[in-house]
C-alpha cells in the first residue's frame, strides 16, 4: 500500500503553495513529455508539486500511487470542488481556465452514491450501443464505417491517386462527431448545427464561447424533449434506467458525452494513427499482424488522450511518495507519466505480442471510463478503414516536429499532416442500411450523395468544397 493516512500533522516540508514552482505547461511537456516527467521523477519521486495555469497542485507520476488514488479503497479522495481549500478560501482566480471543468456537476465530479446513481444510468444507457449483439450497436458500427469511407473519399477526391491531407482535421476529429447525433437521437433536427458548434468549441477559436452556449442550450432542449417523450436514444435509455434523473442532470451528462465522444475519441483515433505512422511503440507491428485492437492498446498506453486527469482533492492529510498532502490540496493523477514509471514498464515481457492491459488510459476504480467499448469500436473501424483504403501513408513532418496541443489534460495533435497513395481498388460504397435493425435515416446520409451528413458537416467546417 503506497498511500498512508497521516497521523503526524507536522509536515517536514513547506506547504504546496510554497513548493509549486514548476509550470506544468512548458516546451518539454508539449514536445517531449517523457523528458519532462522523468525530470520531475528524478527531482521529486512519485509525486511532484506543479503550477497548473497559475494554480498549485500535486501531480502524481508514479504508477502504484496513481492506481491507489484512482481505486481510492479507503475513501480519501473526493471529486467535489467544495473540498478544495483554496477554492473555499476564494484563492482560485475567477478566470482560471479549468474552473468550468472542475465546477461541472456531472458524474465525473460527484462522489459516492451520487456518482453511482449517474454511473448506473450511463452503463444501462450505453448498453444497447456497446453490446455488439444489439441492433443499435450494429447500426452504429455500420454508420461509422460509412462515415469513415465517405470522409476518405472526400479528402482524396480533389487530388489524384496521391496527395496531402491533414488526418486530424479531415478524418480523425470529424468522424466521431458524426456519431453524437445518433447517440442523442437528434437525427435531422439540427444535428448538423450541434456538430459544427462542438467543432467550434474544440477549436477554441473566437467563436468558441458563443458556440458553447448554443451547444449547451441545444443539448438541454433535447434532454427536456426526451424527458417528455422518450425515444430510442442514449438520453432516453438513461432515463429508463434511472427515472428520477432530472432534465438538467441529463443535459450535464450529455454535454460531457459530447466532449468524450467528439474530442477524446477523436484524439484516440488520431493518436493511434500517429503511433502507427511513427512506428516506435509496436503499434505498427501490431497493425501489420492484423491486431488492430492491440495497436490501439499500445497507442493508448504510449499516448493516453487524457494524459492527466482533472483534479481530485484530499479529504484528510495523507502521505504520497515523499510528500505529505494536506486535506483540501488538489491532486492531478497522470496516466501518461505513470506509464513511464519503471514500476509499470518493467512489468511486461518486452517481446510479447500482447501489451499490458493494466495501463490507466481509461482510468480505474469508481470513476473508470464507462464508454471504453464504444470508443474502441469507433477507433477500430476508423483505423481499419484508413489503412485499407490507402496503400501508403507517410508523415509529412519529422515525428519530433508534430504540433501537439497545449493542454493540462489532453494529449493530442493540432494537425496530422500526411502524404498518401490510395489503394488500387477502392471498396464498393456501403449500401444505405436497411438491415440489422437500423432505423430508417431521416436524411440521405451514407449513400455518398452530395447532401450526406458527412458532406454537409464538412462544408460547414469548410473542409470540403461547396
Ligand atoms: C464513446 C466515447 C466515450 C464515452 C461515452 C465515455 C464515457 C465515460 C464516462 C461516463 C466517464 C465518467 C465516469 C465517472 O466519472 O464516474 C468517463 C471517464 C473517463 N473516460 Fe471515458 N468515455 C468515452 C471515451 C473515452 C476515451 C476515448 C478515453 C481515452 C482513452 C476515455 C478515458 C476516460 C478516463 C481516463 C475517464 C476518467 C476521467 C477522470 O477520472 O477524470 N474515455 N468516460
Amino acid at each position: 500500500m503506497h498511500v498512508e493516512p497521516q497521523t503526524d500533522h507536522s509536515p517536514a516540508h513547506p506547504p504546496l503553495e510554497a513548493l509549486a514552482v514548476q509550470p506544468l505547461l512548458n516546451r518539454d511537456y508539449e514536445t517531449r513529455p517523457a523528458v519532462f516527467y522523468e525530470r520531475l521523477r528524478a527531482e521529486y519521486g512519485p509525486v511532484a508539486p506543479v503550477d497548473v495555469l497559475g494554480v498549485p497542485a500535486w501531480l502524481v507520476i508514479g504508477y502504484p500511487q496513481t492506481l491507489d488514488i484512482l481505486r481510492d479503497a479507503r475513501g480519501i479522495w473526493s471529486r467535489r470542488v467544495g473540498n478544495w481549500r483554496a477554492y473555499r478560501d476564494g484563492a482560485v482566480p475567477a478566470d482560471w481556465p479549468m474552473l468550468p471543468v472542475v465546477e461541472s456537476d456531472n458524474c465525473g465530479f460527484r462522489d459516492g452514491a451520487d456518482s453511482t446513481r449517474l454511473r448506473s444510468a450511463w452503463s444501462e444507457g450505453l448498453r444497447p450501443f456497446q453490446d455488439r449483439t444489439r441492433p443499435e450497436a450494429k447500426a452504429l458500427e455500420q454508420a461509422v464505417r460509412r462515415y469513415a469511407d465517405e470522409l476518405i473519399t472526400v479528402l482524396s477526391e480533389h487530388g489524384g491517386r496521391s496527395g496531402w491531407a491533414d488526418l486530424s482535421a479531415q478524418y480523425a476529429r470529424p468522424l466521431p462527431l458524426m456519431v453524437i447525433g445518433r447517440l442523442l437521437g437528434s437525427g435531422a433536427d439540427s444535428g448538423d448545427e450541434l456538430i459544427i458548434d462542438l467543432w467550434r468549441v474544440m477549436d477554441a477559436g473566437p467563436e468558441a464561447r458563443e458556440a458553447s452556449d448554443r451547444l449547451l442550450a441545444r443539448v438541454a432542449e433535447l434532454c427536456a424533449a426526451r424527458t417528455a417523450a422518450p425515444g430510442a436514444d442514449l438520453p432516453s435509455y438513461m432515463l429508463a434506467a434511472v427515472p428520477d434523473l432530472t432534465a438538467a442532470e441529463l443535459a450535464g451528462e450529455m454535454a460531457m458525452m459530447c466532449g468524450l465522444v467528439g474530442d477524446v475519441t477523436g484524439t484516440l483515433i488520431c493518436n493511434t494513427i500517429t503511433e502507427v505512422l511513427i512506428g516506435e511503440t509496436g503499434a505498427r507491428d501490431s497493425l501489420s499482424a492484423g491486431l488492430i485492437q492491440e495497436a490501439i492498446n499500445r497507442a493508448t498506453a504510449a499516448n493516453p488522450p487524457m494524459a492527466n486527469l482533472a483534479f481530485r482533492w484530499a479529504k484528510a492529510d495523507v502521505r504520497v511518495g515523499r510528500f505529505q498532502i494536506a486535506a483540501g490540496d488538489p491532486v492531478m493523477v497522470s496516466p501518461a507519466a505513470a506509464h513511464l514509471d519503471p514500476a509499470f514498464t518493467s512489468a511486461g515481457a518486452p517481446d510479447s505480442i500482447y501489451s499490458s492491459r493494466a495501463h490507466l488510459a481509461w482510468s480505474a476504480g469508481p470513476h473508470a471510463c464507462l464508454g471504453r467499448d464504444l470508443a474502441t469500436v469507433i477507433t477500430t473501424i476508423a483505423v481499419e478503414r484508413l489503412f485499407d483504403r490507402f496503400a501508403a501513408l507517410r508523415l509529412s513532418l519529422p515525428a519530433d516536429q508534430l504540433p501537439w496541443r497545449s493542454s493540462p489534460l489532453m494529449r493530442g495533435l493540432r494537425s496530422l499532416p500526411v502524404t498518401y497513395e490510395l489503394a488500387a481498388d477502392p471498396p464498393a460504397p456501403q449500401p444505405a442500411p436497411a438491415e440489422a435493425g437500423e432505423a430508417p435515416e431521416q436524411d440521405p446520409e451514407g449513400d455518398g450523395g452530395q447532401d450526406s451528413l458527412v458532406r454537409r458537416v464538412l462544408r460547414m467546417m469548410r473542409i470540403a468544397q461547396p
